[in-house]
Protein backbone atom coordinates (compact mmCIF):
# COMPACT_ATOMS: atom_id res chain seq x y z
CA UNK A 1 0.00 0.00 0.00
CA UNK A 2 1.32 3.61 -0.78
CA UNK A 3 1.92 5.44 2.35
CA UNK A 4 0.21 7.88 4.12
CA UNK A 5 0.01 11.16 3.40
CA UNK A 6 1.27 13.74 5.75
CA UNK A 7 1.17 16.48 3.59
CA UNK A 8 -0.65 17.41 0.02
CA UNK A 9 0.67 19.89 -1.76
CA UNK A 10 0.42 18.91 -5.70
CA UNK A 11 -1.25 16.03 -7.71
CA UNK A 12 2.11 15.66 -9.60
CA UNK A 13 4.42 12.54 -8.47
CA UNK A 14 1.73 10.86 -6.43
CA UNK A 15 1.18 7.11 -6.91
CA UNK A 16 -2.26 6.25 -8.44
CA UNK A 17 -3.07 4.18 -5.38
CA UNK A 18 -2.81 7.31 -3.21
CA UNK A 19 -5.24 8.95 -5.76
CA UNK A 20 -7.57 5.99 -5.84
CA UNK A 21 -7.59 5.35 -2.21
CA UNK A 22 -8.57 9.22 -1.90
CA UNK A 23 -11.60 9.18 -4.50
CA UNK A 24 -12.38 5.78 -3.17
CA UNK A 25 -12.87 7.45 0.35
CA UNK A 26 -14.39 10.19 -1.19
CA UNK A 27 -17.02 8.12 -2.18
CA UNK A 28 -17.48 5.79 0.56
CA UNK A 29 -18.29 9.15 2.34
CA UNK A 30 -20.38 10.13 -0.08
CA UNK A 31 -22.32 7.38 0.10
CA UNK A 32 -23.18 7.63 4.02
CA UNK A 33 -23.62 11.17 3.41
CA UNK A 34 -26.22 10.08 1.23
CA UNK A 35 -27.98 7.63 4.31
CA UNK A 36 -28.02 10.28 6.62
CA UNK A 37 -24.13 10.21 8.34
CA UNK A 38 -24.10 14.10 8.20
CA UNK A 39 -21.27 14.42 11.24
CA UNK A 40 -18.35 12.16 11.98
CA UNK A 41 -16.33 12.64 15.41
CA UNK A 42 -13.04 10.66 13.77
CA UNK A 43 -11.37 14.10 13.67
CA UNK A 44 -12.51 14.93 17.60
CA UNK A 45 -10.20 17.55 19.38
CA UNK A 46 -8.17 18.24 16.14
CA UNK A 47 -7.72 21.77 15.13
CA UNK A 48 -7.71 23.14 11.31
CA UNK A 49 -6.43 26.42 10.34
CA UNK A 50 -7.55 27.90 7.26
CA UNK A 51 -5.02 30.35 6.05
CA UNK A 52 -6.41 32.19 2.74
CA UNK A 53 -4.26 35.04 1.58
CA UNK A 54 -6.20 34.96 -1.62
CA UNK A 55 -10.36 35.30 -2.01
CA UNK A 56 -12.17 32.19 -2.00
CA UNK A 57 -15.60 31.20 -1.85
CA UNK A 58 -15.98 27.76 -2.18
CA UNK A 59 -12.60 26.21 -0.94
CA UNK A 60 -12.54 27.94 1.97
CA UNK A 61 -16.35 27.38 2.42
CA UNK A 62 -16.11 23.46 1.86
CA UNK A 63 -12.37 22.77 3.96
CA UNK A 64 -14.49 24.55 7.14
CA UNK A 65 -17.32 22.05 6.07
CA UNK A 66 -15.22 18.89 5.68
CA UNK A 67 -13.16 19.66 8.70
CA UNK A 68 -16.47 20.30 11.16
CA UNK A 69 -18.45 17.41 9.51
CA UNK A 70 -15.43 15.28 10.57
CA UNK A 71 -15.60 16.70 14.35
CA UNK A 72 -12.55 19.08 14.04
CA UNK A 73 -12.29 22.64 14.91
CA UNK A 74 -11.92 25.06 12.83
CA UNK A 75 -9.91 28.17 12.62
CA UNK A 76 -10.40 30.83 9.92
CA UNK A 77 -7.67 33.45 9.68
CA UNK A 78 -8.98 36.26 8.36
CA UNK A 79 -5.33 37.79 6.47
CA UNK A 80 -7.41 41.96 6.05
CA UNK A 81 -7.50 41.45 9.92
CA UNK A 82 -4.54 40.13 10.61
CA UNK A 83 -0.97 41.18 11.45
CA UNK A 84 0.76 40.22 7.78
CA UNK A 85 -1.28 43.00 6.84
CA UNK A 86 1.17 44.92 9.67
CA UNK A 87 4.21 43.45 7.53
CA UNK A 88 4.59 40.52 9.77
CA UNK A 89 6.84 37.75 7.61
CA UNK A 90 4.67 34.66 6.61
CA UNK A 91 6.97 32.62 9.10
CA UNK A 92 6.39 34.31 12.14
CA UNK A 93 2.51 34.43 11.45
CA UNK A 94 3.17 30.90 11.04
CA UNK A 95 4.95 30.22 14.18
CA UNK A 96 2.72 32.22 16.47
CA UNK A 97 -0.49 30.15 15.01
CA UNK A 98 1.83 27.29 15.73
CA UNK A 99 1.97 27.90 18.90
CA UNK A 100 -1.55 27.74 19.62
CA UNK A 101 -1.41 24.03 18.87
CA UNK A 102 -2.93 23.59 15.18
CA UNK A 103 -2.66 20.07 13.19
CA UNK A 104 -3.13 20.53 9.86
CA UNK A 105 -2.78 24.45 7.76
CA UNK A 106 -4.93 24.73 5.16
CA UNK A 107 -3.45 27.25 2.65
CA UNK A 108 -3.89 29.72 -0.58
CA UNK A 109 -1.37 31.72 -1.01
CA UNK A 110 -0.77 33.74 -5.08
CA UNK A 111 2.82 32.71 -4.50
CA UNK A 112 3.75 29.36 -6.29
CA UNK A 113 5.42 27.09 -3.77
CA UNK A 114 4.53 28.68 -0.65
CA UNK A 115 2.50 25.58 0.62
CA UNK A 116 5.92 23.59 0.60
CA UNK A 117 7.68 26.04 1.86
CA UNK A 118 5.37 25.94 4.93
CA UNK A 119 6.01 22.44 4.96
CA UNK A 120 9.63 23.24 5.60
CA UNK A 121 9.19 25.65 8.39
CA UNK A 122 5.94 23.95 9.75
CA UNK A 123 6.35 22.12 13.50
CA UNK A 124 6.45 18.29 13.21
CA UNK A 125 3.03 17.02 13.40
CA UNK A 126 1.62 19.76 11.61
CA UNK A 127 0.06 19.19 8.45
CA UNK A 128 0.34 21.66 5.22
CA UNK A 129 -2.97 21.43 2.67
CA UNK A 130 -2.66 23.60 -0.56
CA UNK A 131 -6.09 25.27 -0.72
CA UNK A 132 -4.26 27.05 -4.22
CA UNK A 133 -0.95 28.49 -5.13
CA UNK A 134 -0.41 30.32 -7.96
CA UNK A 135 -0.48 29.23 -11.02
CA UNK A 136 1.10 26.02 -9.86
CA UNK A 137 -1.47 22.94 -8.02
CA UNK A 138 -4.81 23.21 -6.41
CA UNK A 139 -4.78 19.63 -5.67
CA UNK A 140 -7.89 18.79 -4.02
CA UNK A 141 -9.78 20.36 -7.22
CA UNK A 142 -8.03 18.17 -9.44
CA UNK A 143 -9.21 14.98 -7.20
CA UNK A 144 -12.52 16.73 -6.83
CA UNK A 145 -12.83 16.92 -10.58
CA UNK A 146 -11.16 12.85 -11.26
CA UNK A 147 -14.50 12.18 -8.97
CA UNK A 148 -16.65 13.51 -10.86
CA UNK A 149 -15.50 12.48 -14.23
CA UNK A 150 -15.18 9.35 -12.36
CA UNK A 151 -18.86 9.14 -10.93
CA UNK A 152 -19.86 9.21 -14.69
CA UNK A 153 -17.56 7.32 -16.60
CA UNK A 154 -15.29 5.02 -14.85
CA UNK A 155 -13.98 4.09 -17.84
CA UNK A 156 -10.73 6.54 -17.84
CA UNK A 157 -8.98 4.30 -20.92
CA UNK A 158 -11.64 5.24 -23.24
CA UNK A 159 -12.11 9.27 -22.14
CA UNK A 160 -11.34 12.15 -23.79
CA UNK A 161 -11.33 15.31 -21.64
CA UNK A 162 -10.82 18.63 -22.73
CA UNK A 163 -9.48 21.67 -20.72
CA UNK A 164 -10.22 24.70 -22.45
CA UNK A 165 -9.20 28.61 -21.63
CA UNK A 166 -6.44 30.65 -19.46
CA UNK A 167 -4.74 27.25 -18.89
CA UNK A 168 -1.13 29.20 -18.29
CA UNK A 169 -2.11 30.80 -15.45
CA UNK A 170 -4.36 27.89 -13.96
CA UNK A 171 -3.28 25.50 -11.08
CA UNK A 172 -6.09 23.46 -11.55
CA UNK A 173 -5.18 22.69 -15.03
CA UNK A 174 -2.27 21.53 -13.53
CA UNK A 175 -3.78 19.14 -10.86
CA UNK A 176 -6.62 18.09 -13.21
CA UNK A 177 -3.69 17.05 -16.01
CA UNK A 178 -1.69 15.32 -13.69
CA UNK A 179 -4.73 13.58 -12.04
CA UNK A 180 -6.04 12.87 -15.06
CA UNK A 181 -3.13 11.44 -16.76
CA UNK A 182 -2.09 9.42 -13.70
CA UNK A 183 -5.49 8.01 -13.48
CA UNK A 184 -5.14 6.87 -17.49
CA UNK A 185 -7.06 8.76 -18.98
CA UNK A 186 -6.74 8.41 -23.08
CA UNK A 187 -6.25 12.04 -23.70
CA UNK A 188 -6.42 15.34 -22.56
CA UNK A 189 -6.60 18.12 -24.97
CA UNK A 190 -5.52 21.54 -24.10
CA UNK A 191 -7.18 24.42 -25.98
CA UNK A 192 -7.16 27.84 -25.62
CA UNK A 193 -5.06 31.23 -27.22
CA UNK A 194 -1.73 30.58 -27.32
CA UNK A 195 -0.47 33.17 -24.88
CA UNK A 196 -2.61 31.42 -22.41
CA UNK A 197 -1.81 27.84 -23.52
CA UNK A 198 1.51 26.25 -21.46
CA UNK A 199 4.76 26.47 -22.06
CA UNK A 200 5.20 23.70 -24.95
CA UNK A 201 7.61 21.66 -22.73
CA UNK A 202 4.92 21.49 -20.10
CA UNK A 203 2.41 18.49 -20.42
CA UNK A 204 4.08 17.36 -23.84
CA UNK A 205 1.94 14.50 -23.99
CA UNK A 206 -1.41 16.87 -24.15
CA UNK A 207 -2.59 17.64 -27.70
CA UNK A 208 -2.60 21.12 -27.98
CA UNK A 209 -5.35 23.27 -29.81
CA UNK A 210 -6.22 26.59 -30.72
CA UNK A 211 -9.47 26.09 -32.30
CA UNK A 212 -11.99 24.75 -29.92
CA UNK A 213 -13.93 23.12 -32.48
CA UNK A 214 -11.86 21.20 -33.33
CA UNK A 215 -10.77 20.44 -29.60
CA UNK A 216 -14.38 20.09 -28.67
CA UNK A 217 -15.71 17.48 -31.37
CA UNK A 218 -16.27 14.14 -29.56
CA UNK A 219 -14.83 14.94 -26.14
CA UNK A 220 -16.56 13.21 -23.00
CA UNK A 221 -16.12 15.80 -20.30
CA UNK A 222 -14.72 19.84 -21.10
CA UNK A 223 -13.41 21.93 -18.38
CA UNK A 224 -13.73 24.75 -18.65
CA UNK A 225 -11.75 27.89 -16.94
CA UNK A 226 -12.09 31.21 -16.34
CA UNK A 227 -9.45 34.61 -17.56
CA UNK A 228 -7.78 35.31 -14.47
CA UNK A 229 -7.31 38.08 -15.10
CA UNK A 230 -5.64 38.72 -11.39
CA UNK A 231 -2.23 37.13 -12.86
CA UNK A 232 -2.17 38.56 -16.33
CA UNK A 233 -0.45 41.91 -17.33
CA UNK A 234 -3.14 44.22 -19.02
CA UNK A 235 -1.11 43.87 -21.92
CA UNK A 236 -2.57 40.10 -22.21
CA UNK A 237 -6.00 40.82 -21.76
CA UNK A 238 -8.02 39.56 -24.36
CA UNK A 239 -11.51 41.41 -25.50
CA UNK A 240 -14.14 39.86 -23.91
CA UNK A 241 -16.50 39.35 -26.97
CA UNK A 242 -13.97 38.13 -29.25
CA UNK A 243 -13.00 35.62 -26.33
CA UNK A 244 -16.61 34.25 -26.42
CA UNK A 245 -16.86 33.56 -29.85
CA UNK A 246 -13.47 31.40 -30.06
CA UNK A 247 -13.51 29.96 -27.03
CA UNK A 248 -16.85 30.38 -24.95
CA UNK A 249 -18.65 27.37 -24.20
CA UNK A 250 -22.57 27.66 -25.87
CA UNK A 251 -25.22 25.27 -27.06
CA UNK A 252 -23.81 24.66 -30.38
CA UNK A 253 -20.36 23.90 -29.64
CA UNK A 254 -21.27 21.56 -26.79
CA UNK A 255 -23.53 19.27 -29.77
CA UNK A 256 -19.79 18.56 -31.15
CA UNK A 257 -18.82 16.63 -28.58
CA UNK A 258 -20.05 13.41 -27.41
CA UNK A 259 -24.02 12.89 -26.72
CA UNK A 260 -23.38 12.36 -23.12
CA UNK A 261 -20.37 15.47 -22.61
CA UNK A 262 -19.85 16.46 -19.16
CA UNK A 263 -19.88 20.16 -18.50
CA UNK A 264 -17.22 21.27 -15.41
CA UNK A 265 -16.33 24.48 -14.18
CA UNK A 266 -14.12 24.64 -11.23
CA UNK A 267 -15.86 28.42 -10.13
CA UNK A 268 -16.16 31.30 -10.51
CA UNK A 269 -18.14 31.22 -13.64
CA UNK A 270 -18.42 34.56 -15.76
CA UNK A 271 -21.21 33.77 -17.63
CA UNK A 272 -21.09 34.93 -21.21
CA UNK A 273 -17.28 35.24 -21.13
CA UNK A 274 -16.46 31.45 -20.89
CA UNK A 275 -19.82 29.92 -21.25
CA UNK A 276 -23.11 30.71 -21.84
CA UNK A 277 -25.68 30.91 -18.87
CA UNK A 278 -27.71 27.99 -20.58
CA UNK A 279 -24.73 25.57 -20.93
CA UNK A 280 -23.38 26.57 -17.25
CA UNK A 281 -27.56 25.80 -16.12
CA UNK A 282 -27.76 22.97 -18.82
CA UNK A 283 -28.85 19.58 -18.27
CA UNK A 284 -25.08 17.99 -18.40
CA UNK A 285 -23.50 20.72 -16.75
CA UNK A 286 -21.58 18.79 -13.66
CA UNK A 287 -20.78 22.35 -12.16
CA UNK A 288 -22.86 22.15 -9.12
CA UNK A 289 -22.28 18.42 -8.42
CA UNK A 290 -18.25 19.06 -8.41
CA UNK A 291 -18.80 21.72 -5.77
CA UNK A 292 -20.62 18.88 -3.73
CA UNK A 293 -18.25 16.77 -4.34
CA UNK A 294 -16.00 19.12 -3.42
CA UNK A 295 -16.97 18.73 0.45
CA UNK A 296 -16.24 15.19 0.54
CA UNK A 297 -12.62 14.92 -0.88
CA UNK A 298 -11.58 17.68 1.36
CA UNK A 299 -13.15 15.25 4.14
CA UNK A 300 -11.14 12.23 2.58
CA UNK A 301 -7.78 14.77 2.31
CA UNK A 302 -8.10 15.53 5.81
CA UNK A 303 -9.23 12.19 7.23
CA UNK A 304 -5.54 10.69 5.21
CA UNK A 305 -3.56 13.23 6.81
CA UNK A 306 -4.83 13.92 10.18
CA UNK A 307 -6.68 10.71 11.04
CA UNK A 308 -4.61 8.65 13.93
C1 LIG B 1 -10.18 28.28 -8.82
C2 LIG B 1 -8.95 28.79 -8.12
O1 LIG B 1 -9.03 29.59 -7.18
O2 LIG B 1 -7.91 28.36 -8.52
N1 LIG B 1 -11.35 28.34 -8.09
C3 LIG B 1 -11.62 27.36 -7.16
O3 LIG B 1 -10.84 27.04 -6.32
N2 LIG B 1 -12.80 26.73 -7.26
C4 LIG B 1 -10.30 28.74 -10.19
C5 LIG B 1 -10.42 30.22 -10.47
O4 LIG B 1 -10.25 31.05 -9.58
O5 LIG B 1 -10.70 30.55 -11.63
Amino acid sequence: MSPRLRHLTTLEHLPRETIERLLDRAEALRDACAHGTRKLDVLAGRTVLNLFFEPSTRTRTSFELAARRLGADVVNFDIGFSSTSKGEELFDTLHTLEAMHLDAIIVRHKQSGTPDELVRHAMSGVSVINAGDGNRAHPTQGLLDALTIRQHRPDFENLTVVICGDIRHSRVARSDVHALATLGVKEVRLCGPEALLPATDEFAACPRYDDFDAAIRGADAVIMLRLQKERMASTELPDEAAYFSRYGLDQRRLKLAAKTCLVMHPGPINRGIEIAGEVADGAQSRILEQVGNGVFVRMAVLNEVLAR
